[in-house]
């Protein structure tokens, strides 16, 4: 087990996948919270910081009890840190420091620098510089602009580094990260999805035991993940509440019921659909359509769980970025879109969390789904917004937009998997403009709704470009959206990428 100690950078999340990349579990950890118990850890790996060490404001934590007990890499910031702190010396640098650099390795015989070529690129992204070493350090590498690019300290396990190993530019950097976990360290490379499953359940069976838990599924991945997980642990004490909100693609919500049902799963369907319109009724704000669902759902959701007699447990499908996201240094990020769901129901449920995957990535969750033989198909589905539809349709909502829009959507979708493209696309979906256009079919004018199609590559959502679809299959989707949904007489493309734009238009 790995401990990774954040000082607030944007590569934090990164350094935990590039380990995670070496089926090597971690954690992350906020590092005024270091953990009481440091026995389970290997190693630490001390993270990058937007701060200066020299500023009075920036994160100084005690690592007393770690340094010279467990291995420690400090990458950037924490390699500055040691310098600052203990006997060196830390200034702003002359010169920009931020892009490739190439590594010149002086101590060859360094483990940490084991097969890492000669020149490796590297990537820097500081303002402050290494003048001295702190007391008792060794250089062991340089580039040509910084002298103090990688030491370590004599009579420990403390290696510090000024580049940041967990980027894709550092092109040596994850054999880095390898050589300092397991040739150093000798952490165990057995962190696999089996290693994951077996894992899990025995600790849900051990948790749960014979308790009751509920657990709302969602058609997507993480809550289907989630609940052949507990089902495996817990069999028939799980109840899964499965809820159309109405919003959903066209005949998803029968298709995926039943397919839950043969997964084995114990689910109940609920067709809130009704409710769901009422309470949207009128309602054009963005974020007053997510709340007025959010709110729906809550007491659809209430309603079905008191169905169920002594529950104790709610399971959700949290994941760890949401979880990263909301204990991070500096707090939660700036809400552009109220859709994170951690901290989960509110408290009048009063039922004890669990959330089998909140230390997992999107990518992993995959691995597992696939090691516990969910259908490839559902594994690979795209993304799809809880609020569904309703985001897509700009303006108030309608059954009859609704309607149009989920026609439009099949399409567009089912054309892609025809085509052999859906798999290339991240997420893809259609928009409903609030916006009528002159048309004519046949003879007659018509004056009619336009929509957007829209399909966007990305990793994780948090930035996205749109995708070059070939023009043949454009012409084609918007032919037959035309032809076949009455209503549509426009359909257009959008090609803005994230950011400045965002995935969804609301
Ligand atoms: P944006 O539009 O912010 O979307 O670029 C990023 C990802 O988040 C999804 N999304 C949501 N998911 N509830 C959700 O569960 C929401 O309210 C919501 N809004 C956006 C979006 O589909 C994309 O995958």
């Amino acid at each position: 087990n790995v401990l990774i100690l954040d000082f607030g950078s944007q590569y934090t999340q990164l350094i935990a996948r590039r380990v995670r990349e070496l089926n090597i579990y971690c954690e992350i950890h906020p590092f005024h919270k270091v953990p009481e118990e440091l026995s389970g850890f290997k190693a630490v790996i001390l993270s990058g910081s937007p701060f200066s060490v020299r500023n009075e404001d920036a994160p100084h934590p005690d690592l007393s009890k770690i340094r010279g007990v467990v291995p420690i890499l400090a990458v950037c910031y924490g390699a500055q840190y040691f310098a600052h702190f203990h006997g060196g010396k830390v200034e702003a640098s002359e010169i920009r420091e931020y892009g490739r650099a190439n590594l010149s390795v002086i101590k060859d015989h360094e483990p940490l620098f084991a097969n890492i070529r000669e020149n490796s690129q590297v990537w820097m992204s500081h303002s402050d510089t290494i003048k001295e070493l702190p007391t008792n350090a060794v250089r062991l590498a340089s580039t040509s602009d910084i002298l103090n690019a990688a030491y370590r300290i004599e009579g420990e396990q403390t290696f510090a580094i000024q580049f940041h190993p967990e980027v894709y530019h550092s092109k040596d950097g994850k054999q880095l990260l390898e050589n300092f976990l397991v040739k150093i360290c000798g952490v165990e490379q057995s962190w696999t999805p089996g290693a994951f499953v077996d894992l899990t359940v025995s600790e849900l069976k051990e948790k749960i035991g014979d308790d009751k838990v509920v657990l709302g599924l969602s058609g997507g991945v993480d809550s289907s993940v989630a609940a052949v997980l507990l089902h495996q642990a817990i069999g028939k004490n799980l109840y899964c509440i499965f809820v159309n909100n109405g919003l959903l693609r066209k005949d998803e919500f029968e298709s995926v019921l039943h397919q839950y049902q043969d997964m084995g799963l114990n689910v109940k369907g609920v067709d809130a659909s009704a409710r769901f319109l009422g309470a949207l009724a009128g309602i054009s704000d963005p974020e007053l359509k997510r709340k007025a669902i959010g709110n729906t759902f809550i007491e659809v959701f209430d309603d079905e769980a008191h169905e169920i007699t002594d529950v104790t447990y709610l399971a959700q499908g949290t994941i760890y970025p949401d979880v990263i996201e909301s204990i991070s240094v500096n707090g939660p990020s700036v809400t552009i879109k109220s859709h994170h769901n951690v901290g989960g129901l509110p408290d009048f449920m009063k039922l004890k969390v669990v959330e089998p995957l909140r230390m997992l990535f999107k990518d992993e969750v995959r691995r597992v789904g696939a090691e516990l033989e969910i259908d490839p198909e559902l594994l690979g589905r795209h993304p799809f917004p809880g609020p569904g539809l309703a985001i897509r349709i700009l303006g108030d909502i309608t059954e009859e937009k609704v309607r149009i829009l989920q026609e439009v959507d099949h399409i567009f979708i089912q054309g892609l998997r025809d085509a052999m493209l859906y798999d290339k696309v991240w997420q893809a979906g259609a928009i409903l403009l609030p916006v009528q256009s002159v048309g004519v079919m046949g003879d007659e004018r018509t004056y009619e709704q336009v929509v957007a199609l829209r399909a966007v590559e990305s990793t994780d959502g948090m930035t996205a470009d749109w995708v070059n679809l070939p023009y043949e299959f454009l012409q084609k989707t918007s032919n037959a959206i035309i032809n076949r949904v009455k209503g549509v007489n426009r359909v257009v493309y959008d090609i803005s990428s994230k950011p400045p734009a965002t995935i969804e238009w609301e």
